[in-house]
């Protein structure tokens, strides 16, 4: 990798069409060093998101749209790829689609837009099965048409909850942020840095604090990494400075990503998240989640129902030290995301715009409000 780029250079996920693979930046090895690596089979792909190289709810989502498309084209046809022969071949097609879509599903259970992006793209091949005139490499042109919407809309969606956000703050603001909802866990300017990135555009002068983010330290690898790249005022702090951060008065809002907001307005975030948003509460200071409609699982009437990722002992007894720093045999609690209660979160930032409490009311208006945009 060339040495004078930054990561402002490179994408966090994209497809590369003529070699059928998907290009990421591997995130375990930042800041030390940039790498790119190229995806081709299931099991990199999988092994890709549980290892998190590519990590953060909608980055993952389109990894999985993108993957899929890939796997698909893979497909064994039992007959020439013709008009006539496209039933029988559309039913290998989707078997092996579905073999891939359960397959990629299980690499991590909290952040929905996975299953979401999965859902979404099986749904595009299904509505293809009855199509006249189709062959199988008319539908997988479809498929991966939809797979690179999926990344586009990304775009879109963050720069949306980016203006969204910014009207929440002023100039010269402290804004607090927890792991990494940046670039690097969407296509740009993240979730939660959105308002940041934007900020910054427009000359804002934020001053940004980043949780370091235990035990995989996201916030210390990942965002103050890409957000001081980007040439913002960053200052990094462990998790357990941040309550008095907030009790100087440096901070001005919080703004924290999410992996799956329930209905209720309960929202899932790396772990850390819901004491933040105590310690907020405490100290007064704006609580905002930052969530694309993609995010928020309508099907969950509480946070209680999301399920929570369990990581291995190892990430917080030796990982990150020269030697180990916990005894042998010791046993670790060691849940990768926390829900935070609704009555703790001041408003959920989407791309229709802010969400407040009674959120059971006010989320499904922001999604009566995509329906009626989408007509
Ligand atoms: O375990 P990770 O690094 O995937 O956790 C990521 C987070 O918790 C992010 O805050 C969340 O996915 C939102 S990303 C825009």
């Amino acid at each position: 990798m060339d040495k004078s780029k930054t990561i402002l250079d490179c994408d966090t996920v994209s497809l590369l069409k003529e070699e059928d693979a998907l290009l990421i930046i591997d995130q375990t090895k930042l800041p030390g060093e940039l790498r790119l690596i190229r995806l081709r089979t299931a099991e990199e792909i999988w092994e890709a998101i549980y290892l998190l190289q590519v990590r953060g709810a909608p980055a993952i989502g389109v990894t999985a749209a993108l993957g899929i498309y890939l796997l698909a084209k893979k497909a064994q046809l039992p007959e020439k790829d013709t008009v006539e022969n496209y039933a029988v071949n559309f039913e290998a097609l989707s078997r092996e689609f579905r073999k891939q879509k359960v397959y990629l599903e299980s690499s991590r259970p909290t952040a929905v837009n996975l299953s979401w992006a999965l859902c979404r793209m099986e749904c595009v091949l299904m509505s293809l099965k009855e199509e006249q005139g189709m062959t199988v490499e008319k539908a997988l042109s479809v498929l991966g048409c939809e797979a690179e919407e999926i990344r586009e809309e990304d775009i879109r969606v963050c720069r949306s909850i980016g203006e969204y956000g910014l009207s929440l703050v002023g100039p010269g603001d402290g804004l607090l942020t927890h792991c990494n909802a940046g670039r690097l866990a969407t296509i740009r300017y993240g979730t939660a840095t959105a308002p940041m990135y934007l900020g910054h555009e427009r000359g804002y002068g934020f001053h940004i604090y980043c949780d370091e983010t235990r035990p995989l330290l996201q916030g210390a690898r990942l965002t103050a990494y890409e957000l001081a790249a980007a040439g913002m005022d960053v200052t990094l702090e462990c998790d357990n400075m941040s309550a008095s951060l907030m009790k100087s008065g440096k901070v001005q809002a919080v703004f924290v990503g999410c992996d799956r907001v329930a209905a209720n307005g309960d929202a899932a975030n790396k772990i850390g998240t819901s004491l933040l948003a105590l310690a907020a509460k405490r100290y007064g200071v704006p609580f905002y989640v930052c969530a694309p409609t993609s995010t928020i699982d309508m099907s969950l009437s509480s946070g209680d129902q999301i399920p929570i990722e369990q990581r291995k002992p190892e990430e917080v007894t030796e990982m990150w030290y020269a030697e180990r720093m916990a005894p042998e045999g010791i046993q670790v609690y060691n849940p990768a995301f926390d829900v935070t209660e609704s009555d703790l979160i001041s408003g959920i930032v989407t791309e229709y715009g802010v969400a407040r409490a009674p959120y059971t009311e006010s989320l499904r208006d922001i999604f009566e409000k995509k329906a009626s945009e989408k007509e």
